[in-house]
């Protein structure tokens, strides 16, 4: 659809920058802080580990200073499960005091928080007393410290986010999951769907409850799929990633319905995923204010034979073109590259009209607001006489600001754009090696070096942007 108007972005639209607690703050073991699945994991990984990250937790004033100084409108930041309650049960009055003087500094520079509660970091404490998210005892422990949050920073945060990611969590369990080696994948995987659902939609009725002009929603990854071809197997096969993947869980919590195709599959397999009628209760109830997903490309699909060997999806873990491994899902689907885009060193597709695409696709199926809560490309990024230019990932920011700006005209109720990442974090899956951020972090995957910060021309891009609240495709009324 083209457009004769070009409508502007919303007053008061949030215009920010992400960032989450594990990836960001380092001091791993201060202040009584818990140690967490993330802590653990990535204490043994190649890559990385949590110590100190871009030592956020010390560097809070500084990088704040700097979102202020662009003029950003508002930041969305997770909480450290563990900071608050170390061991998953017992509450740490430091990590609240962390977190109230983060809230606080970014007021004075008029920024809004956005929080997460939870973003892939739990106790390992309760990864090894039950298994983390495969239990219903996680139900409690989450939503005892989701309330400790709403009453403790309810007064100054309006904007909050139950889980991230869910989807991703468990379509990729080693990486980000707290995956149980002797426990089959598909029962994990849906297991866990359940309880971050019933999690997410109880602690949105928790907050309602407590934070009267509150909005809350889950955000979810969702890289929609296009079918390889025009042929009716490939058409169906995008279709049934899309259903597997994403909306699945989407639909449970935002519109209390269990996907029938779904129920059958697994039923087929002899795994039954039919919730209990207290379950669907549960998901009835909840009124989420908005749906909120991290954005960064979009998949291919192509039909797959029943008779196929099983892969689970992978991750590029070198940074060389060409190293990804697609998924293949026997009887549902196969992924595959899509030759009409480019695409970043780690194989991600950059398609800014996906970003479109999916905004029309969410907005339709479940009819609320829509938060694009992480967009951003990872690239290797090199310092030159003290400075850092990205013109990539200007190009790559302008591009889905433009087609953002379009769904708007589209008449998309969006109210909000977040780019991944403020400052560079650490990548879930490389490191250091693969860089998100408007603020350069001096440091390497073996080295954390001075930490020093240099601003991107990314950032002074990003600066310039927010002047015009970023209406940058031409006004023809
Ligand atoms: C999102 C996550 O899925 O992707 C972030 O919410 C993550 O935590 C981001 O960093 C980019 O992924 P990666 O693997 O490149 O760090």
């Amino acid at each position: 659809m083209e457009h004769r108007k070009i409508h502007s972005f919303p007053e008061g639209f949030l215009w920010g920058a992400a960032t989450a607690a594990y990836q960001v703050e380092g001091a791993y073991r201060e202040d009584g802080k818990g140690l967490s699945n993330q802590d653990i994991l990535n204490g043994t990984n190649a890559f990385h580990d949590t110590a100190v990250t871009a030592d956020f937790y010390h560097r809070y004033k500084e990088d704040i200073a700097l979102m202020g100084e662009m003029g950003l409108k508002s930041f969305r930041f997770s909480v450290a499960w563990t900071r608050i309650y170390p061991d998953g049960k017992t509450l740490n009055r430091k990590g609240i005091e962390f977190y109230d003087d983060i809230i606080n500094e970014l007021l004075k520079y008029n920024i809004e928080p956005m929080v997460t509660i939870y973003h892939f970091d739990h106790p390992y404490e309760l990864q090894k007393a039950y298994g983390g998210w495969y239990s219903d005892c996680m139900i409690e422990d989450y939503l005892r410290f989701a309330r400790t949050c709403f009453e403790e920073f309810g007064d100054r945060v309006k904007y909050w986010l139950t889980i991230c990611e869910q989807n991703n969590i468990v379509l990729y369990p080693d990486l980000i999951g707290g995956y149980l080696e002797d426990v089959d994948i598909d029962t994990w995987r849906m297991q866990v769907t359940r309880v971050m659902s019933l999690c997410s939609a109880k602690a949105i009725n928790m907050c309602h409850e407590i934070i009267k002009d509150a909005k809350i929603g889950a955000s979810y990854s969702f890289p929609p799929s296009y079918p390889a071809s025009s042929s009716p197997d490939d058409v169906l096969a995008a279709m049934n990633e899309n259903d597997f993947r994403d909306f699945y869980g989407m639909d449970l919590v935002y519109r209390a319905r269990q996907n029938p195709w779904v129920i059958r599959y697994y039923e087929e397999r002899g795994i039954d995923i039919r919730l209990t009628e207290e379950d669907m209760e549960i998901l009835r109830s909840c009124r989420p204010d908005f749906i909120a997903y991290n954005y960064y490309r979009t998949n291919v699909a192509k039909g797959c034979p029943l008779e196929s060997g099983q892969i689970q999806p992978g991750f590029n873990l070198t940074g060389k073109k060409g190293s990804i491994t697609y998924p293949v899902f026997p009887g549902l689907y196969q992924g595959t590259g899509n030759a009409a885009l480019e695409k970043s060193d780690w194989d991600w597709t950059i398609d800014p009209e996906g970003l479109r695409i999916s905004l029309r696709m969410l907005y339709d199926r479940y009819a609320v607001p829509v938060m694009i809560v992480e967009n951003g490309l990872g690239a290797y990024d090199q310092v030159e006489d003290g400075k850092v230019h990205d013109p990539y990932r200007i190009e790559y920011l302008k591009k889905h600001v433009e087609q953002l700006q379009l769904a708007v005209c589209d008449g998309i109720e969006v109210w909000g754009y977040y780019v991944w990442s403020f400052v560079d974090v650490m990548s879930t899956s490389n490191g250091y090696n693969k860089r998100y951020g408007l603020v350069y972090v001096d440091r390497t995957d073996s080295s954390p070096k001075e930490l020093k910060r240099i601003c991107k021309d990314s950032y002074y891009w990003y600066q310039e942007l927010l002047k015009v609240n970023g209406n940058i495709l031409d006004r023809r009324e």
